[in-house]
């Protein structure tokens, strides 16, 4: 399907989503978050799909959400029509998603990062959620998730001061798995993604998942929902093959 503000492909088992407003630099506006959920609806549907790479230019990730556009909203427009909510459908997605990011990655740019399984970082790239110099606070969960990832003081300079993080220590504070040069970030993306795309899909579907516990319950919730899910995955013919595929030391060919 063509979609008028992204770019999708399917490349064999990876479905490569790129955000293509170039000329207001990814600016996340409604048309787009629309386009994005449709074209996540359409990969989680399709079987053939493993893994999903988002990205965006040389220059942007996304430079935050359309600032023309929400300029003159109001509150109870934001409040009648649920403002943000549609925006959460890139944390349900239910595939691995890794987000490729060069340039800026900034307010709604950087939470729409942070809503993926792990950012691949250009040696350009530049985090930060800059909203308070706008008179608001990042509303896509940046205050809750920078601060998962990069713990209070960062986060909270970050929010309080709308500084910019840039690779290196978007690196050191956990934000982002990895650092590639710039000219390598998507090649290197889908590799890894392509990587990701050849396992069991169901049992990286169920890894996500449990990760994802540990940011939502007890460590003891986390460790038994954990191991319900792995005592399960006895039962698959994907764990037979790969198991058997290793005792023969042959590459492993999952079934689903
Ligand atoms: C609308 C934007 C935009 C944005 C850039 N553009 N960011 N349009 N919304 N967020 C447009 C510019 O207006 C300009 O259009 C064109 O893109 C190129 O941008 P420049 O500013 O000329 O580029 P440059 O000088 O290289 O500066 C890059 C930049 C700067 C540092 C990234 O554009 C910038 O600060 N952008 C805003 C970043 C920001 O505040 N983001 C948070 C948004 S609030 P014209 O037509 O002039 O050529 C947010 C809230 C999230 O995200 C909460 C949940 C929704």
């Amino acid at each position: 399907m063509a979609y008028e503000t992204i770019l999708v492909e399917r490349l064999e088992r990876v479905g490569l989503i790129r955000l293509n407003r170039p000329q207001a630099l990814n600016a996340l506006n409604r048309q787009l978050i629309a386009d994005l959920g449709a074209a996540l609806d359409e990969l989680e549907q399709d079987r053939s799909i493993g893994c999903l790479v988002l990205t965006g230019s040389e220059k942007a990730f996304a430079a935050g959400a359309d600032i023309k556009e929400m300029q003159n909203f109001t509150y109870p427009q934001t409040y009648l029509d649920d403002f943000i909510t549609s925006w959460e459908r890139l944390s349900r997605t239910r595939k691995p998603v890794i987000a490729a990011v060069a340039g800026f990655a900034l307010g709604g740019g950087c939470e729409l990062a942070m809503m993926c399984d792990f950012i691949l970082a250009a040696d350009t790239a530049k985090f930060g959620q800059p909203e308070i110099k706008l008179g608001v606070m990042p509303g896509s969960g940046g205050t809750q998730r920078l601060t998962r990832f990069v713990g209070k003081s960062k986060a909270m300079e970050m929010c309080l001061t709308g500084r910019l993080m840039d690779a290196v220590e978007a690196e050191r504070s956990g934000l982002v798995s990895r650092i590639v040069p710039a000219a390598d970030l998507l090649d290197e993306a889908l590799k890894v993604a392509k990587g990701i795309a050849g396992m069991s899909l169901p049992v990286a579907m169920q890894t996500k998942e449990s990760v994802n516990r540990a940011y939502e319950t007890t460590l003891a919730e986390g460790i038994r929902f954990e191991r319900r899910v792995f005592q399960s995955q006895f039962g698959t013919a994907d764990q037979k093959e790969g198991m058997a595929a290793f005792i023969e030391k042959r590459p492993a060919k999952f079934q689903h």
